[in-house]
């Protein structure tokens, strides 16, 4: 597995991370905690020591089996969870006030079982609450000892230019993949400029840069992943059907499974410190990690890159 140092922390992370959006049981379809708590642990067998959690994903659900799957191995792993959006009334709502922020610290320790969380992210933009009240609340937490570090996720150009001339802030956790590159224009060059870490999420934009889909999913019910990940419709899923032939022949010739070129794609872009890969299984998690043992050849990356402009213009 390879490591990368992310942004200014002392957190030296796998470039392979878990996420456990679809363990918390409640946009993914059915999950099996057993076999989500084996799938935590088999991913931390392989070297993986970013999991990647929320109090959104299952209303605490995610967080409790990620502290039952890491009990006893809490040195192995740097926990990243979130703050700043939950339900309330039967609708996702947004509050980053500090009131907030301190209820739900504490509310996520004793859901995860541990100590300290090691990144404490707010989730999503709350335009209600001035950054500056939301940002200083977490630097007392960190002083407090509660999180080691924090970062913000899903934030623009704008609000990260406001968050880092605020300061403290170590890392941002945006949509970014080979299916979605909006940050390339201006987020990804001012995070590596400021040294801000870059923990990509929807890295195989939710399965289909696996290329296991021939054609375009049912999906059971209770899984909608494809209200979230807009490449499971048209027109945006033949351009995905066509991207993923290429990284197929990629993987072929390597002798390697699609997923991993996806991947690797993304690990191999300046300033990405971790690619959040979700999985269900343990299998997809250990095939998801051996990411982590390869990169792909210039010559790779730029038939990538070639074949990217000639699909998507
Ligand atoms: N900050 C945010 O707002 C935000 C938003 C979204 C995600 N995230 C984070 O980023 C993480 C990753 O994104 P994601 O989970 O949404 O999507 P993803 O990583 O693009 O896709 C994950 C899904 O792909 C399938 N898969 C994974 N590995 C596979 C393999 N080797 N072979 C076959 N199928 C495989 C699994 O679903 P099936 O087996 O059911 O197909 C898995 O649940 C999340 O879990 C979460 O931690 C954060």
């Amino acid at each position: 597995m390879r490591y990368k140092r992310l942004g200014k922390s002392s957190l030296e992370v796998s470039v392979v991370g878990l996420g456990t959006w679809a363990i918390g049981g409640d946009f993914w379809g059915k999950v099996d905690d057993d076999r989500s708590i084996a799938t935590i642990q088999r991913a931390i067998d392989c070297g993986i020591n970013l999991i990647d959690t929320a109090p959104a994903y299952g209303i605490g659900h995610a967080e409790r089996i990620v502290g039952k799957a890491v009990k006893g191995r809490r040195d192995k792993v740097i926990i990243a969870t979130k703050c700043g959006i939950f339900k309330g009334g039967g609708r996702m709502v947004r509050d980053s006030s500090p009131e907030s922020i301190r209820k739900e610290v504490d509310a996520s320790l004793t859901r995860l079982g541990i100590d300290v969380i090691d990144l404490y992210q707010i989730h999503w933009p709350d335009y209600d609450t001035p950054l500056e009240d939301s940002l200083n609340e977490m630097a007392k937490l960190r002083d407090a000892g509660k999180i080691r570090y924090f970062g913000v996720s899903n934030f623009d150009k704008e609000l990260m230019e406001k968050a880092v001339s605020i300061g403290g802030v170590v890392s941002l956790q945006p949509q970014y993949s080979l299916l979605q590159r909006g940050i390339e224009k201006d987020l990804l060059p001012f995070c590596r400029e400021n040294g801000i870490g870059i923990l990509a999420y929807g890295s195989l934009g939710g399965g289909i840069l696996t290329g296991k889909f021939k054609e375009r999913p049912k999906f059971e019910e209770g899984d909608n992943r494809e209200n979230f990940y807009p490449f499971f419709r048209e027109p945006l899923w033949s351009k995905a059907m066509e991207l993923v032939e290429v990284l197929r022949q990629i993987a072929a010739e390597v002798d390697k499974p699609v997923a991993h070129v996806a991947i690797n794609w993304l690990t191999q872009q300046d300033g990405v410190s971790t690619a959040l890969v979700g999985a269900k299984t343990p299998e997809q998690a250990e095939q998801n990690a051996a990411a982590g043992e390869w990169e792909l050849s210039q010559e790779q990356l730029d038939a990538i890159e070639s074949a990217y402009k000639r699909i998507y213009g």
